[in-house]
């Protein structure tokens, strides 16, 4: 017997309710913050992540699904939405446009993780980018745009943290004041940490493991590093959340995993700590364009992982309707009840009701309990006596009456 891959899981028609809902609200909040829907190839020129993520994060070095097609061209299946997003805004000429250009999506994003709860290695993601726009109001509007977005989901129990983690300018100074600090603790970081500290110090400070975590705690901050410029956007940054009453605190440690941010960046959590448990997390990343082949352009965005959402969703006990019911369930007996049947269902079916008609020549019970089971609001019973008669049974299967209609009304008997 095959199997779904490890790591990737199929969504179910049960289930399908909640996707509705979370892309139902992705497009409205889109809407309401004048973002456009835009949707990439799920596979790139693997180079466009390799560049993006750039070396010393998981993800460059060990998560991408890299592969050779045919014609022998390095691809790799959409690590996440960012990149991609902003090869087209340079492939369409976006920067022409008024700016910002504001840009949303749903994907699947693949990434060779160790799967555990809430980490898959295909996932879904809602992803929003601004692009061209370097004003702090845009950053504080964006993390708005998160917090309404997961308030309209119907979650109320997360946190957002936010920190700036500098520019081109001030960032190299951090860094150096960083690798001195944990020089000093060199032979107590755990082997990911070692290499974190040659190729990418930053990381260091997102480590997991308790003991790194402590060392991690007591490092020198980002925010006593940042230039006049950055200091300024980042207050602005706040003012404006403060104005918006966006409740948010200063996370000291936060960093995000790709290499592509600048200044601020934030990630959403649910009140519930876990590793593996961001809602969602997202932030500027003013020099990605450039290092595209584009002219410099300010960016920010932020993604939620629609599998987490969904998993938050039943923790808070949100239950939202499945939206696959039919409405009425067929039912016959005998030859020409079937053709009766098919002909019924035909027309119900132009006139906008859906309708599942029973197969087979099963006993009428247990046609019946399929309708049940399908959940339909009502079973249409079609046998001898309805077909001399032109009448059929209409069953309301929640009330479990039943009465005999004329064939001719059973349109607004349904409505
Ligand atoms: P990210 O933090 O890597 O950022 O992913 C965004 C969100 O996707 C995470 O917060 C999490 O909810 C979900 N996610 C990530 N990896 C997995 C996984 N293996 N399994 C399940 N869910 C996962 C980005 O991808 C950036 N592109 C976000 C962004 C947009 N930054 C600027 N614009």
């Amino acid at each position: 017997m095959y199997k779904a891959p490890r790591g990737t899981s199929d969504i179910l028609p049960e289930e399908q309710g909640y996707w509705r809902h979370v892309t139902d609200v992705a497009a409205s909040i889109g809407l309401l913050y004048g973002y456009r829907p835009i949707a990439t190839p799920i596979f790139e020129d693997a180079q466009l992540f390799l560049r993006s993520a750039a070396v010393g994060t998981d993800l460059a070095d060990k998560e991408m699904y890299v592969f050779n097609d045919p014609g022998g061209q390095q691809l790799s299946l959409k690590a996440e939405g960012t990149a991609p997003v902003c090869r087209a805004y340079l492939e369409h000429g976006m920067f022409n446009l008024p700016q910002p250009v504001k840009l949303y999506y749903i994907t699947p994003a693949f990434r060779f993780e160790r799967p555990q709860a809430g980490r898959y290695r295909q996932h879904y993601q809602c992803g929003f980018e601004a692009i061209g726009e370097a004003d702090p109001i845009i950053d504080a509007e964006l993390i708005d745009l998160a917090q309404r977005f997961l308030c309209s989901l119907g979650l109320s129990e997360f946190s957002i943290g936010l920190n700036s983690i500098g520019c081109q300018t001030c960032q190299p100074q951090y860094v150096e004041a960083l690798k001195e600090y944990y020089s000093s603790y060199f032979s107590e970081l755990c082997p990911d940490c070692e290499l974190r500290f040659v190729r990418n110090p930053l990381r260091l400070l997102d480590c997991k493991k308790e003991h790194c975590h402590k060392i991690a705690d007591a490092a020198p901050k980002t925010l006593d590093y940042l230039c006049t410029e950055c200091q300024t956007h980042f207050k602005d940054v706040q003012h404006y959340l403060v104005a918006l009453r966006i409740p948010f605190s200063i996370k000291h440690r936060l960093v995000r995993g790709l290499d592509y941010y600048s200044r601020t960046v934030f990630e959403i959590e649910p009140l519930e700590e876990k590793s593996q448990s961001a809602l969602g997390g997202g932030g500027r990343y003013d020099n990605l364009i450039e290092q595209l082949g584009g002219n410099p352009t300010p960016a920010v965005g932020f993604a939620t992982g629609v599998e987490r959402i969904i998993a938050n969703l039943h923790k808070q006990g949100v239950s939202i309707a499945s939206c696959t019911a039919p409405v009425a369930f067929i039912a016959h007996m005998g030859k020409e009840a079937k053709l009766a049947a098919i002909e019924l269902g035909a027309r119900l079916r132009r006139s906008g009701v859906s309708v599942v008609i029973a197969t087979g020549s099963k006993s009428l019970k247990s046609q019946l309990r399929q309708a049940n089971s399908l959940n339909t609001s009502y079973a249409i019973i079609i046998g001898e006596q309805e077909l001399s008669t032109a009448t059929v049974v209409l069953r309301d299967m929640k009330a479990k009456g039943q009465t005999t209609i004329p064939l001719a009304h059973i349109e607004k008997a349904l409505s």
